[in-house]
């Protein structure tokens, strides 16, 4: 960790469209994390990934880019939602994702969770296309779920949008039988808060064109909870990640831990308009957005009215971060 460092800059990188694109690590970015580290400018990734622990990430991103780097550098697009821990950490919620996020939710301390696999094998008359099975996610089969918490992307979305609308709605069989009175016995209510961690329509792999990513999930569940409702309810989804400011300002707290004190700048490096664009310029000062075209953003596309356009991570740097140290 840099402590102390005289620098009056600091900088959030993206991962995926700016360090590594699939398997491959782009241009320049070993070169630009070692070079920040070598000088001393703070910086973290930020990046709307996750699914494991930031330590696991943190191991990972140093074999690639040939740097230590330490796991209190890396911000997943979950790291925040250790902020709902004093609200929920003793109370029943559903964590959705198709990685190792239940272990993740724990480690934050999550205590009672469960997931719709889990919930399907305890009630299996709540979907009938796939035989359920006894599961491990599941201690709590008494209580009712008090949150939904989508922590990664949803793999597995006909079985996971039906146990998200029957526990939102009020209907599923714990709620159904727990003895209190209903809020809405037309279950066309929202009576359970859904947490997002990762609103990307869409990002950048391997693949030449961009795949669907967490937010087409959620973009889903929104459609047919409206649908579920006959059009009188609208999803209430609680936001996480790039773009939104909660997680710049968890953000920014981590770079000022890591310089001992407020920075001038933090320039925002990224590949998507949407997510590190909005985000940057959402958050305000002390962030400047730079917008790279090594993934989902493509020369003569919308910046989102970034605040610069260069071609790759080592141009951020050169141009724009060294010049401020
Ligand atoms: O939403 C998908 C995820 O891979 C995006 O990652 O690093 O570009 O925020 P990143
Ligand atoms: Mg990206």
């Amino acid at each position: 960790m840099l402590r102390g460092a005289p620098s009056r800059v600091g900088v959030c990188f993206d991962i995926d469209g700016v360090l590594v694109r699939g398997k491959e690590v782009l241009a320049g970015a070993r070169e630009a994390v070692q070079k920040l580290r070598s000088v001393g400018v703070p910086y973290v990734f930020l990046t709307n990934g996750g699914g494991h622990l930031e330590s696991v990430r943190a191991r990972r991103l140093s074999d690639r880019l040939e740097v230590p780097v330490d796991p209190a550098q890396v911000v997943l697009a979950h790291s925040p939602m250790q902020q709902l821990v004093p609200e929920f950490g003793k109370k029943r919620v559903m964590i959705l994702g198709c990685r190792e996020e239940v272990d993740v939710a724990k480690a934050y301390g999550f205590e009672r969770v469960t997931t719709p696999q889990a919930f399907h094998a305890l009630h299996p008359e709540l979907y009938s296309f796939r035989a359920a099975s006894p599961h491990p996610h599941d201690d709590h089969h008494e209580d009712p779920i008090e949150a939904l918490v989508v922590m990664h992307d949803p793999a597995d979305w006909h079985i996971e949008v039906q146990v998200c609308l029957d526990i939102l709605l009020g209907r599923d069989p714990v709620r159904m039988s727990s003895g209190e009175p209903e809020v809405d016995p037309t279950h066309r209510t929202q009576v359970v808060p859904l947490y997002n961690s990762n609103d990307d329509f869409i990002y950048a792999s391997s693949y030449p064109h961009p795949r669907l990513a967490q937010g087409a999930f959620i973009e889903t569940l929104s459609a047919l909870f409206r649908k579920t409702t006959g059009g009188t309810s609208e999803l209430k989804v609680n936001r996480f990640g790039k773009p939104h400011v909660v997680t710049f300002d968890f953000a920014r707290k981590i770079l000022e831990k890591q310089h001992d004190g407020p920075l001038e700048r933090i320039f925002m490096i990224g590949d998507n308009p949407d997510a590190d664009v909005a985000g940057a310029n959402n958050a305000g000062d002390p962030f400047r957005s730079v917008l790279l075209e090594t993934g989902v953003f493509k020369q003569g596309q919308d910046t989102n009215n970034a605040d610069f356009v260069v071609p790759g991570v080592w141009d951020a740097i050169e141009q724009l971060v060294l010049p401020l140290h």
